[in-house]
């Protein structure tokens, strides 16, 4: 039995342990040089804590509302495609450790098992994140399956009209498998021309003329709430909220699409101030640590995702392994609060973080 982990960054080197190369890349990876992969964590690291003493933190409360939906921790599952590579359960085990956490889980439309699957399985909120295909009937299907079988919101990922070049997967000759929401709609084992199958995959299907108009088609499929998945400036929030979505999820794929993009946690602010509490905001990329999440609600996230940390969890020890990995987050968290002096998240404002903006962050 592999030793237990103390944190989440030590889920990756047993999860390194646990896969094969080709997978275990494909998880980790970014695009082309990796400068945001990095920055992604890195830009964390340069905000500081300013905590407070002598309040009464005897009693800590972490629960939050996402879309009026109750979870226990401001700490939601992102999207990420093909859990089953990482572990045979797949999906399913991702999602009761969703429902054991008590938190939101955002199925991915790449994913190893099928919504229905995953919906019978599992008592937490989901979401599910769709990409927008050349065939739009298809897309279409989807998101009528998803509302059917219980997902509560769409989170439409916009940051994708093209795969960024992830060089790994590239050398590897990374293959897919076939996707199962797609099953019998669209074939996914595409022969790759011998670089990324994925790449070859999203080349052949994907729609990349989705513009803005498009917000209007969504909405006129589905009566569920948009979140738009890759938001990274201020004027496309503004885009956002004029075009009526529900929230808005600040994020650079983890980094795997445009490299030398910013770090998300370095825009959040930018994009809150844009929003003007009209919608919530919404962060993922690099949160390793309770303390990273304390940093994006200092900034004025609703919550945050973790994508790579889940399936690191997933890979090293399958379903317990993901809960391990959302509590640490949660204890982390909650012993954050607790050493600067807030009891609730609403307590947690803008003046208990310091960003030094004389660097870039
Ligand atoms: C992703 N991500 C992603 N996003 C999405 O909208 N649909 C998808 O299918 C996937 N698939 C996917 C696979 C893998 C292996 C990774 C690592 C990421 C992006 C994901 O939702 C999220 O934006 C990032 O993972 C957040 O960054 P961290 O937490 O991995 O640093």
């Amino acid at each position: 039995m592999a030793e237990e982990p103390v944190n989440v960054n030590e889920f990756r080197e047993l999860a390194r342990q646990a896969l094969p190369k080709m997978y275990f890349d494909f998880y980790a990876g970014g695009a082309e040089d990796q400068y945001t992969l990095k920055q992604n964590e890195e830009a964390f690291a340069r905000i500081i804590i300013q905590p407070r003493i002598l309040r009464d933190v005897s009693s800590i409360d972490l629960s939050t509302t996402v879309l009026g939906f109750n979870i226990s921790m401001p700490i939601m599952i992102a999207p990420t495609s093909m859990h089953k590579l990482a572990n045979p359960a797949g999906e399913i085990a991702t999602a009761r450790a969703a429902s054991a956490c008590n938190t939101i889980m955002v199925l991915s439309t790449s994913s190893t098992c099928s919504l229905e699957e995953v919906a019978s399985c599992c008592t937490a909120i989901r979401f599910f994140q769709l990409y927008v295909y050349k065939r739009r009937d298809i897309s279409a299907k989807l998101v009528h399956r998803a509302e059917h079988n219980g997902y509560k919101a769409i989170v439409l990922t916009a940051d994708s009209p093209r795969l960024g070049r992830r060089e790994a997967d590239v050398k590897n000759k990374l293959i897919v498998p076939q996707l199962k929401n797609l099953e019998g709609l669209l074939s996914t084992t595409f022969a790759s021309d011998g670089g990324s199958g994925l790449e070859a995959l999203a080349k052949g299907t994907i729609d990349a003329s989705l513009c803005w108009e498009d917000i209007r088609w969504l909405k006129s499929i589905t009566n569920l709430p948009i979140l738009i998945k890759g938001v990274l400036t201020h004027e496309d929030a503004i885009k956002a909220l004029e075009v009526g979505v529900s929230g808005i999820i600040v994020s650079n794929h983890g980094a795997r699409q445009l490299d030398y993009s910013p770090a998300t946690i370095s825009v959040l602010e930018e994009v809150v101030d844009a929003v003007k509490g009209k919608i919530p905001v919404f962060l993922d990329g690099g949160v390793r640590r309770g303390t990273d999440v304390f940093k994006a609600m200092a900034l004025g996230a609703q919550a945050v995702l973790v994508g790579r940390p889940v399936i690191y969890g997933l890979a090293a020890k399958g379903e317990y392994g993901v809960r391990r990995v959302l509590e640490m987050l949660k204890d982390e968290l909650e012993l954050t609060m607790a050493l600067s002096g807030c009891s609730s998240l609403k307590e947690i404002t803008r003046s208990h973080v310091r960003t030094k903006h004389d660097h870039q962050l």
